[in-house]
């Protein structure tokens, strides 16, 4: 399986999240090889959800951008992985914005693996090459088998410099080493967009992307999608 993953992060209101579907959906053409995956704030799952299945949306998915490392209880603020899963089949975690500016721990990114994968939703785990040991540390091997990884260097995230494809290629490498898992999908996120997505859906470890910035313009992130179902 193959997947387009967008991440639209603190980005659109509800409106614009009505309009971003409304766009999309005429230019999308389903191919059961691609997951597309569309990561929404919280307040927009239920829409999100509803839209795709509105319009029909085949092999596109709810993503949810984070979740609560605690199941359900007294943690103001904090949405659950039931809670997510009512809307969601997959959701992001530990994304480098998540761990620098809200100081989450590979400790609580592991707990909430462990939350996601209690209520079947799958957890696309964001890693950084300096880290990479300890990140993958957190999970067990039971729990390694049933994540997507998502390779996310630091320096190539909204700063318009996508990794070295080489370079993308030996990480890819060096992860599937490290976890022992040689069939893990690993997809890449870094100032991907519509002209670069040939170059990297055609390294062969890599299973797609994970465009931020590219992903709030439907029709860029639709050409992306095109580009990775020829590849
Ligand atoms: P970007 O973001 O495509 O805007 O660089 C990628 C990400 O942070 O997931």
């Amino acid at each position: 399986m193959k997947y387009i993953i967008g991440n639209w992060k603190s980005n659109k209101t509800f409106v614009e999240t009505y309009q971003w579907f409304d766009h999309f959906a005429p230019l999308y053409k389903t191919n059961p090889d691609l997951t597309v995956g569309i990561a929404v704030p919280y307040p927009y799952l239920f829409e999100a959800n509803k839209k795709i299945n509105e319009l029909n949306l085949d092999q596109v998915k709810v993503v949810a951008q984070d979740v609560s490392p605690y199941p359900f209880g007294a943690y103001t603020g904090a949405v659950t992985a039931a809670q997510i899963g009512e809307y969601a089949e997959l959701a992001i975690v530990g994304h480098s914005e998540r761990r620098n500016y809200f100081a989450e721990s590979h400790l609580e990114i592991g707990n909430k693996v462990t939350q996601l994968l209690e209520q079947k939703i799958t957890p696309i785990v964001c890693i950084d090459e300096p880290y990479l040991e300890k990140q993958l540390a957190a999970f067990d091997q039971d729990q390694i088998r049933e994540i997507i990884i998502a390779y996310e260097p630091l320096a190539a995230i909204g700063s318009g410099h996508p990794a070295d494809p080489k370079h993308v290629a030996q990480v890819a490498q060096r992860i599937r080493e490290v976890s022992g898992v040689d069939d893990l999908p690993i997809i890449y996120g870094g100032s991907t967009n519509a002209a670069n997505t040939k170059t990297y859906m055609e390294i062969e470890s890599i299973s797609g992307l994970l465009p931020g910035g590219s992903s709030l313009d439907p029709a860029e992130f639709s050409e992306m999608i095109s580009i990775a179902q020829s590849n």
